[in-house]
């Protein structure tokens, strides 16, 4: 939600800033700007537009761009529209100080009030604004420089924000602050950068800085970093090395980021396993249950907490938890779990899921947690982030940088890491058999294999969703494992393409939605040779005979759903609880051509930002 870099050193700043802007841009994509102090003409200039980062580089062309030092924001709207004055950076009332935001200033009409009753006049509906004028006020007011004013202010904010300030009479100085939205600090040879995550820094430096929560960050040109508390106690850095490579967040000649990360999946789950699981597949070692067995051994409930995507995944890990670890789970959406005044035990184990870590209802979830005493371990692809950093324990995905907005290889990265979180649980409590530890670790193993057999269906899987543009609505059902996939599947199709969709498990169709059920409707069912196979047969007959078009993700060879479905993708067998990770492809697949066939931005869908950072 938002991105926002800086840049102070010998070089060019706009350059940096811009490519920063590029890499940030799945944060929010609805108006783009930049500030710069031009040490030549002693002015600070503020450039922004409604629009994408591409609209802003147009916007720029013949304007003074000069400067080393300065800040840029790609803006996610939260107060007010997006459009030219909305958008980020906001002048202080003199115009001598700009400043970049991302989070959300809660007590920001109150502090307006008082600075309108002074006098101060506001150009744009943000709550942005107020805090820069706020600063100013606070400086002016106590006559002081703007480091002090800076602590000062803050010490009144509440809410979520991470800002990056620069001043037009002091081209040597640029500050930051962090508070519940993620900031890192990168470390040059006489320059240093700051941006949401690493991507815009990952190519000048490995070393970094993440920033904590209620940290400020200042940096002289001669003096270099300090790291300073809100209440002006020094902090000892902690310097930390990326482990990135930058062709990760290059499109690597796909048309698009999800594409090439739907491909990337075999990879991104042996990278996953590698290390975890032995080649034999009768060895999973997580080193976070590992140091923490007692802990998982005399839990009585398993709670997982995640949105979106994620809580889609952590669904699936309650069915195996469930199945193999015998122990009960419950999955919420954190949105819902952090306000519900819910029970939580000391005794309870909380998986907190995030792509990012970093989106707030879920880290607001795990503070809840953990103040009721509760273990808590985060399932995570963003190394550093801030809901890795406030488990007790967990494991990364290690799926590499996720840049379409639309998750794909986080997904099954997840249910990947779930699978093997259940492997081992099961041993610690001694409730999985031998003979199904091995089964579904060797069968593991041969996913990536399997993934990469479905993925040559590419050409005809986008041959034939030409057929489905005309939709308006699309119906996807599964049962057991494959209930969660259909919700996945479902908002899949509908964040990209925006087709409505919906998920049910199948046997509840025909208490409500089969009631929508005509020649026009497409129904995906994930048919597999597994499981409650013949029911999910006899749901097929049910919809083809109120003459829906059914689209089946069968097994291979299936000779049967063939023939009572319209259209039929066919996939390799594998364990049940395995199915999820080989039909994830297909409904990507399905969703990605149905959405670039109707000419939408798959990589940057309307009203969406990749890491949901407010409420
Ligand atoms: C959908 C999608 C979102 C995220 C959700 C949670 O494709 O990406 O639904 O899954 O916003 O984000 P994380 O996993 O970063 O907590």
């Amino acid at each position: 939600m938002c991105g926002i870099v800086g840049y102070i050193g010998n070089k060019d700043a706009f350059p940096i800033l811009l490519k920063g802007l590029h890499r940030l841009e799945y944060r929010g994509y609805d108006s783009a700007g930049i500030a710069l102090v031009s040490e030549e003409r002693k002015n600070l200039n503020v450039y922004k537009t409604r629009g994408k980062v591409a609209d802003l580089e147009h916007f720029v062309e013949s304007k003074d761009i000069s400067g080393t030092i300065g800040i840029a924001h790609t803006r996610w709207a939260t107060h007010g529209e997006p459009n030219d004055i909305n958008a980020h950076p906001h002048y202080s009332q003199s115009e001598n100080i700009a400043l970049i935001h991302n989070g959300i200033i809660e007590n920001y009409a109150v502090l307006k009030e008082e600075l309108l009753r002074k006098g101060y006049t506001f150009q744009s509906a943000t709550d942005t604004e107020v805090l820069v004028q706020f600063i100013e006020y606070v400086k002016d007011s106590n006559h002081t420089d703007l480091a002090t004013a800076v602590h000062l202010a803050l010490s009144q904010i509440v809410g979520a924000y991470a800002i990056a300030i620069i001043e037009k009479n002091n081209p040597d100085f640029l500050i930051a602050a962090r508070k519940s939205s993620p900031l890192v600090v990168g470390i040059g040879e006489d320059e240093f950068f700051l941006a949401s995550d690493a991507t815009p820094i990952v190519e000048y430096t490995n070393k970094v800085i993440y920033l904590d929560d209620e940290e400020i960050a200042v940096i002289r040109r001669e003096e270099g970093l300090k790291i300073t508390s809100i209440e002006n106690v020094e902090k000892t850095p902690h310097i930390q090395e990326l482990s990135m490579n930058l062709s990760q967040l290059e499109k690597g000649g796909y048309p698009h980021f999800m594409l090439k990360e739907i491909f990337e999946q075999p990879r991104t789950l042996l990278d996953c396993m590698s290390g975890r699981i032995n080649v034999e597949g009768n060895n999973v070692v997580l080193s976070g249950i590992f140091d923490n067995q007692e802990k998982f051994r005399k839990a009585k409930r398993i709670v997982i907490c995640a949105c979106g995507t994620s809580w889609h995944a952590g669904t699936i890990g309650m069915y195996l938890m469930e199945e193999y670890c015998r122990i009960p789970v419950v999955v919420e959406y954190s949105s819902e779990f952090r306000y519900r005044k819910p029970v939580i035990y000391p005794d309870d184990i909380v998986i907190a899921i995030s792509q990012s870590g970093e989106t707030a209802d879920t880290l607001a979830a795990v503070e809840l947690a953990k103040s009721h005493g509760a273990f808590i371990y985060g399932i995570c692809n963003v190394v550093g982030a801030s809901i890795p950093r406030a488990t007790h324990s967990g494991s990364y995905t290690h799926a590499g940088p996720e840049i379409g907005v639309a998750s794909t290889k986080a997904f099954t990265a997840q249910v990947t890491v779930l699978t093997l979180m259940t492997l081992v649980i099961g041993k610690v409590r001694g409730t999985i058999s031998e003979e199904n530890y091995l089964k579904i670790a060797q069968e593991l193993l041969k996913v990536p294999a399997k993934m990469e057999q479905t993925l040559q269906l590419n050409e005809q899987i986008k041959e034939f969703s030409k057929i489905f543009t005309y939709a308006k609505n699309f119906i996807y059902l599964g049962r057991g494992y494959n209930y969660p996939l259909a919700l996945e599947g479902a908002l899949k199709l509908k964040e990209i393409s925006y087709i409505h969709a919906e998920g049910y498990p199948a046997a509840e169709m025909k208490h409500g939605p089969i009631a929508l059920i005509d020649a026009e409707m497409p129904v995906v069912v994930i048919a597999i040779k597994r499981g409650m196979y013949e029911k999910v047969v006899s749901n097929i007959q049910e919809i083809k005979a109120r003459k829906g078009k059914v689209i089946a993700i069968i097994t291979e060879g299936d000779e049967i759903v063939k023939q009572v479905s319209d259209y039929y993708i066919e996939i390799p067998d594998t364990e049940e609880c395995l199915v999820p990770l080989v039909a994830s492809i297909p409904l990507q697949l399905l969703a990605y051509h149905i959405a670039v066939t109707k000419g939408q931005d798959v990589d940057q869908p309307r009203n969406l930002a990749k890491s949901v950072t407010v409420e």
